[in-house]
């Protein structure tokens, strides 16, 4: 037990390390986005563009449109979206080494690479109307991140480059991807996609800190705070993590692998610089709707209770997403990890038999939930294999004849 504590104590003192960190540089990094930030410095080109979507959130988007090596040559190039997990933002693509980094690898292969990056992290730009301190600009979920974000940026990226969009999500860009598919809108965009940890369901889930959480405490949470900002370094994460690694059944020794299980192939020594970025902000309440499918064992909406159900939904209990409604013509390609404690197998396989069509599938015994990105071996364990399910896609990138007149300048591309 007092190990136990020692080591938590060390995990908390790094992380608050982290935050006076980025904190003392503030100010100066909120103007400069991601590219400045994290992507200056190593040769690559790299634009910033803002997407605003259809509820007023400014997106932050960045673009690395070649590589180093073949600049220039004149080729058209397919491009495709990158959409980060919880907690993370669009960094986490191009946090490792040129040849270990996806953003990079597909930049280096030929793809014309957009990161996304969700509301409320930290390369976005707020909103039209509301600031980071108003209730407004923390009241959604995943079901605004898939309604909204999803396809705002999806549609800038097809018209922008003429052509429809790759997409690789990762856990719950994955969630976001599963739930908009469903609309021919966001299909219509789409060539095919990755998704790497798919989560749907989530009652399987393995991690006792996600459990704990999730079964006592974040409902709590939320009655009592209210809607507002969730960061693992601010005053709710905390106290969240106080509640948390305080049970005898959690081992916090190892925050990271607590709540993600753990992960194989990290450079350890790199980890201090992946902490000035991450982790990112999310909605307390966001982590509500999280804690409701691990919980109900639903892949549903938002459940705000009989009245508030029937207020948003008109239904008692909050609709379900079809997975069955995904047009089995997308091309779909999953990778899954033995030790990923937050996508269990067994969950992957209930998302996978619902599914019209039959994704390719590749299992990584040893990887854990955050290897998807970070790990320095990713390249050859599942990104060569994901190109080529791309490459082999690459004549549906095609637009439909009522796309092209949606594409102000295709000529001059
Ligand atoms: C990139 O870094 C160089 C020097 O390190 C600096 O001169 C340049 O202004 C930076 N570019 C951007 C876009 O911040
Ligand atoms: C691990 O990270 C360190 C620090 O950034 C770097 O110097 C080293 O080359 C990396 N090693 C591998 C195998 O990626």
């Amino acid at each position: 037990m007092a190990k136990r504590m020692l080591t938590f104590e060390f995990v908390a003192l790094v992380v608050v390390l982290a935050v006076v960190f980025v904190d003392g540089r503030r100010g100066g990094d909120e103007e400069r986005g991601m590219c400045a930030v994290v992507v200056n410095g190593t040769g690559y080109p790299c634009k910033e563009y803002t997407v605003e979507t259809q509820d007023g959130f400014l997106l932050g988007l960045q673009r690395i449109s070649h590589g180093i090596e073949r600049r220039g040559d004149g080729t058209k190039r397919m491009p495709v979206l990158l959409q980060h997990g919880l907690l993370q933002g669009g960094d986490n693509w191009v946090l490792n080494l040129p040849g270990q980094s996806l953003g990079f690898i597909l930049a280096d292969e030929g793809f014309d690479v957009w990161i996304a990056n969700g509301r409320g992290t930290r390369w976005s730009h707020g909103h039209k109307t509301y600031s980071k301190h108003d209730r407004e600009y923390w009241d959604w979920t995943w079901d605004e991140l898939a309604e909204y974000d999803l396809p705002a940026m999806l549609e800038f990226v097809m018209t922008t480059t003429g052509s429809k969009v790759f997409y690789v999500g990762h856990s719950q860009g994955t969630i976001m991807g599963l739930a908009s598919f469903s609309q021919p809108v966001v299909t219509d965009m789409l060539a095919a996609a990755a998704l790497l940890s798919p989560i749907t369901y989530l009652d399987h889930i393995s991690s006792n800190f996600i459990n704990a959480a999730a079964h006592h405490y974040i409902d709590r949470m939320v009655k009592t705070m209210g809607v507002r900002e969730f960061n693992l370094r601010n005053e709710v994460g905390v106290k969240l993590m106080d509640y948390v690694c305080q049970r005898e059944d959690v081992d916090c020794g190892n925050l990271l692998a607590a709540i993600t299980g753990p992960n194989c192939c990290f450079n350890g020594t790199r980890i201090p610089y992946y902490l000035q970025f991450e982790p990112h902000s999310t909605s307390l309440k966001n982590l509500a709707h999280l804690a409701q499918m691990i919980r109900r064992g639903t892949f549903a909406k938002y459940d705000y209770g009989i009245l508030g159900n029937l207020q948003h939904y008109l239904s008692l209990s909050p609709p379900d997403y079809d997975l069955t409604i995904i047009p089995e013509s997308l091309p779909l390609w999953m990778a899954s990890g033995g030790n990923d404690a937050l996508a269990d197998p067994v969950d992957v396989i209930r998302t996978i038999e619902q599914l019209r069509s039959t994704p390719e599938v590749i299992v990584l015994p040893e990887y854990g939930h955050i290897d998807f990105v970070l790990s320095i071996q990713a390249k050859e364990d599942l990104y060569d294999s994901m190109i080529a399910f791309f490459r082999a896609h690459a004549d549906r990138c095609v637009l439909g004849p009522a796309q092209v007149t949606r594409v102000p300048e295709l000529s001059s591309f």
